[in-house]
Formats: structure tokens, C-alpha cells, sequence
């Protein structure tokens, strides 16, 4: 028995999972899974990439647009690059799409569109860090790698009573997750845990009464469960500006830029603009009567928030500027931009 006394927590998170596994659409569901079903790599790695940083409800209409799309790594690998940024904006975090295409390209050239099937083999992959390659090794492969998210910590942190602050506290919590991961359907337990924490142990107001771990939960005994995990304060975010410029055409043709891939949206359709900083010089794409929007632009990324200015103008017939693209309108359209481009867009469409 584990340092839970008695109580043999993967097999009840795993009678608890055969009642309640949530339905994903890249999700092999445990009675499947029972009678043979094995789980698509592709589509495990691709729910996993989208997964990190987003919520599950976030991630499902991007997954099935990109599945019809991109079937097979090898589809994913062959596809141009500014297809599958067009396909993951509003998704955010872009690096993930950037390296999501590097690293279908890695499986399809060297690994003859097979994924690997071990944690290390995964971990040498691009884009592919330890979270993503335990969870791709259990989910996919059913090997007893330990999977650590935000839902783990918290279950983790709850179950043995922890109140050392994460990040900090990672390491004990990812210990206490590996003593309990089985070697019986490990790719199952693994997603019993998380869906556990998604729904039942959740950040606030857990519901305990009915929580298959009950029993064993320290925290639940000390009353704690509503105090776990602590973390240590986050530095407060600071606020960088910005000016961006919408112009258009009498056709109603657009200029955007594509930003470079290194960079925050790197890779992105987005507006000509300035650098971002405390006080960014106004840096117009063409010398015009530019005329500011009433209103700004807030946004908020992992380390700042971002208010930008939006300035219009009309685009000459004759403007053919160096490095931009003129879209026509045909071509251009909304979703293909960042959320911070896109609330440029709606500020400028609403006035
Ligand atoms: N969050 C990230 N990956 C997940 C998965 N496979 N199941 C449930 N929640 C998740």
C-alpha cells in the first residue's frame, strides 16, 4: 500500500473514471480503451500542444478545425506555414504553433511520420518539454510516466495536505503524483487525475462530498483543501504601450504585416505598428494624416499588459511598401489575427 494507508488510490480514481471520463474528441474513452481501441498519437500530441496554457472548452472547435484539416502528421507537415498560424490564431501563446509545425516535421522526416513512443524519445522532440512527454508517453503509449498540471497540483497538494508554495513545491507534489501512478492502465489513471481536478477538485469550492478520494484526503481531515495549493505572490505585471495602424484601401483592401517568428506573435498576421515599451515612438508604415481612434486597446500577455493606440488612415492606390502585405478583402479575414490585432480591428470596425 502507498503512504495513504490502505486506501489504493489509483484503482479508485480509475472505477471513479470508468463512471465519469469526460468526452474529448481525442479521447479514447475507457470502455474503448477496455476492448482494444488504442489512441491516435497524432491526435493525442496535437490535443496536448493545444491544451497547455488553454482550457479544454478553448481547445475543442481549434482541434476538430485542425484534425479535418490535417488528418496525419504527415498532412500537418506538409501544410505552409502561414495556413496553420491562420488556424491557430486566437489560441495564443504562438510559439506552440510555431514549434507544433517544427516538430511535425521532425516526426515526419526522421521518424517516417511514426511518433516515438518513450518519454525520452518524445522529450527530444521540438516543442515537446516534460509535461507533454509524460503525458504523450501515458495517454498514447500506456507507459507509467507521472503527468504534472495545474489539476494534478492541486489534487496532489490536497490528497497529501502540502502547504509549501508552488513553483516551489513541484518537485514533492511530481513525487507523491509518481508513488501513485499504476502500472495497470497508466494512460487512463493519468487522465483520471486530471479530470478529477477539472472537475471535482476544483480551485475553489471542491466537492468534496462526492470526491472518490475522500477518504485518504489530509486536507479534507484538516479542513485545508479550500487554502491548497498556496503560491507564492506573482510579481505584479508591468504596462508597456504601443501604436498600431489600420489603414485601408477604397476597395477595401487592408495593410498587415507578418511578424518576424522570433517574438512575442511571432510568425503572426498583425498591423503595422510601434515597438512596445514604456513610451513607444510612433512609428507610421507610410507618411499620411493619421488620425487616432478615440478609445485604446487592452490587452494582457504572461509577463505585461499592453494598451495600445490605434491610429487610421487612408491606404494610396499606389502604395507598395517594402516588407507589409496588402490583402484584399477577399483574403483578409479576422480570424487569422492574434486576439490583440483582432481588438485593434473591432475598436477601428465600431467607430
Ligand atoms: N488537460 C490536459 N490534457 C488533458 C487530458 N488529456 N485530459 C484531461 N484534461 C487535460
Amino acid at each position: 500500500m502507498r503512504d495513504t494507508g490502505e486506501f489504493d488510490v489509483s484503482s479508485e480514481l480509475l472505477d471513479w473514471y470508468d463512471r465519469h471520463a469526460r468526452k474529448m474528441p481525442w479521447r479514447v474513452s475507457p470502455v474503448d480503451r477496455a476492448a482494444g481501441v488504442r489512441p491516435d498519437p497524432y491526435r493525442v500530441w496535437l490535443s496536448e500542444v493545444m491544451l497547455q496554457q488553454t482550457t479544454v472548452a478553448a481547445v475543442r472547435d481549434y482541434f476538430m478545425r485542425f484534425t479535418t484539416r490535417w488528418p496525419t502528421v504527415q498532412a500537418l507537415a506538409a501544410a505552409p506555414d502561414d495556413q496553420v498560424m491562420g488556424e491557430w490564431a486566437g489560441l495564443g501563446y504562438y510559439a506552440r504553433a510555431r514549434n507544433l509545425l517544427k516538430c511535425a516535421r521532425a516526426v515526419a522526416e526522421d521518424h517516417d511520420g511514426i511518433f516515438p513512443d518513450t518519454y525520452d524519445t518524445l522529450l527530444a522532440l521540438p516543442g515537446i518539454g516534460p509535461y507533454t512527454a509524460a503525458a504523450i508517453s501515458a495517454i498514447a503509449f500506456d507507459r507509467p510516466e507521472t503527468v504534472l498540471d495545474g489539476n494534478v497540483e492541486r489534487v496532489m497538494a490536497r490528497l497529501y495536505n502540502i502547504h509549501d508554495p508552488l513553483p516551489g513545491s513541484k518537485p514533492a507534489l511530481k513525487n507523491k503524483a509518481a508513488t501513485l501512478t499504476p502500472d495497470v492502465r497508466p494512460g487512463d489513471y493519468a487522465q483520471a487525475v486530471m479530470d478529477l481536478g477539472a472537475t471535482i477538485c476544483t480551485p475553489k469550492s471542491p466537492t468534496c462530498g462526492i470526491c472518490p478520494l475522500r477518504d485518504p484526503c489530509l486536507s479534507r481531515k484538516a479542513g485545508t483543501q479550500a487554502d491548497l495549493p498556496r503560491k507564492t505572490p506573482k510579481k505584479p505585471k508591468p504596462t508597456r504601450y504601443g501604436h498600431v495602424y489600420i489603414a485601408q484601401r477604397n476597395d477595401a483592401a487592408l495593410l498587415l504585416e507578418r511578424r518576424p517568428d522570433k517574438g512575442l506573435l511571432g510568425g503572426m498576421l498583425g498591423w503595422p505598428g510601434s515597438d512596445w515599451s514604456d513610451a513607444p515612438a510612433e512609428t507610421p508604415p507610410f507618411p499620411a494624416d493619421w488620425q487616432a481612434l478615440p478609445g485604446e486597446v487592452r490587452h494582457t500577455f504572461t509577463h505585461f499588459h499592453l494598451i495600445l493606440r490605434i491610429w487610421t488612415a487612408p491606404l494610396p492606390e499606389d502604395l507598395a511598401p517594402n516588407d507589409l502585405i496588402i490583402m484584399d478583402k477577399h483574403t483578409f479575414r479576422p480570424k487569422v489575427l492574434p486576439t490583440v490585432m483582432r481588438k485593434a480591428l473591432d475598436l477601428w470596425l465600431g467607430q
